[in-house]
């Protein structure tokens, strides 16, 4: 089934002009980008959004990293969206990523690893909504 997912593309691919590389590499794999938007976190959103970290050792690195330069949140549709988009990104850590994925072509370390996506339809819907009205997404 054609779903939505959410994607992040983060503060250390912005901060190499990489966005334009991130997406074709996105669309490539078979995804649209719905919404898109350019924004610099405050603390308050990069706290909310990752708040089922919170009482993670690297949680308060993670929340000043997606607060240190801009990123662009994105919504992404296609074919199973989630696993699509999840298969192109690659492991969490680079190291451990596939040939031709995003964060082995592209991410720094496991903190600064260029794209965040969702792990589930349901999460995929509460990302969407922390950044998104639905007036804002057109597919
Ligand atoms: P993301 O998919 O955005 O969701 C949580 C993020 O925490 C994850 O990607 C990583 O970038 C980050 N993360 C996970 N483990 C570590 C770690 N050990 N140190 C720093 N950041 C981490």
């Amino acid at each position: 089934a054609v779903t939505r997912t959410f994607s992040i593309i983060k503060p250390d691919a912005t901060r190499r002009n990489l966005t334009g590389a991130v997406i074709k590499m996105l669309e490539e794999a078979g995804l649209r980008v719905v919404a898109s938007k350019r924004i610099h976190m405050s603390r308050e959103q990069a706290e909310g959004f990752y708040a089922v970290h919170k009482e993670r050792p690297f949680f308060g690195e993670l929340v000043d990293f997606m607060m240190s330069e801009p990123v662009v949140v994105q919504v992404l549709e296609g074919e199973d969206a989630v696993k699509r988009n999840r298969d192109i990104m690659g492991a969490t850590n680079p190291a451990e990523a596939e040939p031709g994925t995003i964060r082995k072509e592209h991410a720094l370390s496991i903190g600064e690893n260029t794209v965040h996506g969702s792990d589930s339809e349901e999460n995929a819907k509460i990302e969407i909504d922390f950044f998104f009205n639905e007036d804002e997404i057109v597919g």
